[in-house]
């Protein structure tokens, strides 16, 4: 059977079975190359561990917002985890049925609440009392009424960088869970408002199921006692933040245990379950590939720099991230050497790996960034004037140009200059 994602047969690094140097060589380099059947895999993975809670899955656009993955997302018929109307539109564009979107975000302007209720999405996650006042006014301008959540914030410490974590009372995302317990019933009075659910998501990369389990016991307990209030919750939303494994050391999160752990608590809940996951399924599905421009000996270190940047991929420097790299080719026999991977942008904070053991390379090799598939392009930015470059899906052997490479005009397009200082 083909193996999906990326794996080195001979030394030569594969994507599915194309291989990654045809690709880079055909669309030139940086390249964000994804697997498309990793992708689909991931997806199909998820879906079974957690089959006996038959969740709605709600792919996190926010993770890898490409249009063809998306694509991927809506023919095997899973809704979206959106936070904003780009997110929405984009969720719209591939034909993910608006009764599967739910949205999350603690600044949902009007004009996003407007565009959500016009489409018909299925859920807001709401995440504080004034979010809850404006969706009701708006529902009611529009003749409509929106079914909400309360995001609660469980406060349960998650082991993850301090940039990603968000359920605890630090962080600005969700309501307290003391204090949707006093004020929740203010947001049930709401007009146009129907209160059916229960959202929480604490954090992002877990890779243990204590916290999830901890989190679950405590949400279980509101959602008990809004039904004892009369408030019929049918609804509960775990959120994402299922962990993938970027240091060969690290672990996954072990999705199966989580599934029997959340079986035992949900059992009886009798509660429609949705799960928001974006990294498990984007990050190990794609690469960055580069190329080496120089090898630069400094005194104390050697610095590889090679064409890719922080523009194309931040979490190194964000979240003191590891990613792998490695040579799309290996050759036989050459030492390795400790070097740093850093990139042309004019910042001591633009590298890919510090003090590691790398192949001896030299320039004009290709390099690989592994498990760029979540939150790269997502993330990416103009920096030092840089063009977006282009994204490839290789799927059942074929590979398609899914973004097209910037130029410098595009760069400037929306640029306007004064007429008067021409
Ligand atoms: N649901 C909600 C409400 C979220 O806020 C997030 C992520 C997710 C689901 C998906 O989380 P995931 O399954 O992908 O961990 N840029 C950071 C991650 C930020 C996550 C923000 N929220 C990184 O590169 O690690």
């Amino acid at each position: 059977m083909e193996r999906k994602g990326f794996s080195k047969e001979n030394g030569k690094m594969l994507c599915d079975s194309v291989p990654v140097e045809d690709l880079v060589r055909e669309y030139g380099t940086p390249l964000y190359i994804y697997s498309g059947g990793l992708f689909e895999e991931n997806l199909l993975r998820f879906k079974e561990a957690f089959k006996e809670l038959s969740p709605l899955i709600c792919y996190s656009v926010k993770s890898n917002s490409c249009g063809a993955l998306l694509q991927l997302v809506k023919q095997n018929g899973l809704g979206a985890d959106i936070v904003s109307g780009g997110e929405l539109y984009r969720a719209l564009r591939v034909g993910i049925p608006a009764d599967s979107i739910v949205f999350a975000g603690v600044g949902k302007t009007r004009s996003e609440i407007e565009e959500a209720l016009e489409a018909g999405v299925y859920l807001f996650n709401v995440e504080s009392i004034p979010e809850a006042q404006e969706i009701s006014e708006a529902a009611g301008k529009l003749g409509k009424t929106a079914r909400i959540a309360i995001r609660v914030n469980p406060d349960v410490k998650a082991d993850t960088h301090k940039h990603i974590t968000t359920g605890t009372k630090e962080n600005k995302f969700g309501i307290d869970l003391e204090v949707a317990e006093k004020y929740f019933q203010q947001i049930n009075e709401l007009p146009h408002l129907e209160l059916i659910g229960v959202h929480c998501h604490i954090g992002s990369q877990i890779t243990d199921v204590a916290p999830y389990v901890n989190a679950m016991k405590r949400v279980v307990r509101f959602v008990n006692m809004l039904r004892e209030e009369g408030i019929h919750i049918k609804v509960l939303n775990l959120g994402g933040g299922y962990g993938v494994a970027y240091h060969p050391e690290e672990n996954p999160l072990d999705l199966i245990t989580l599934g029997k752990e959340l079986k035992k608590i949900l059992e009886g809940l009798d509660c429609q379950i949705i799960m928001e996951p974006g990294r498990f399924i984007s990050a190990p599905a794609g690469i960055l590939a580069t190329r080496v421009i120089y090898v630069k000996e400094g005194i104390k270190k050697t610095f590889v720099i090679i064409d890719g940047a922080v523009s194309e991929f931040i979490r190194p420097v964000l979240y003191d991230g590891y990613h792998e790299v490695e040579p799309i080719q290996d050759k036989q026999g050459r030492k390795n050497k400790v070097v740093d991977v850093v990139g042309p942008i004019c910042e001591s904070g633009d590298f890919f790996a510090k003090d590691r053991e790398l192949q001896e390379v030299q320039s004009g090799e290709y390099l690989a960034v592994r498990d760029t598939g979540a939150y790269g392009f997502a993330m990416a930015s103009n920096y030092n004037s840089r063009p977006f470059v282009s994204e490839v899906v290789v799927y059942d052997r074929n590979h398609y140009l899914v973004r097209q490479k910037n130029t410098y005009a595009d760069l400037v397009k929306d640029e306007i200059l004064v007429s008067e200082w021409q």
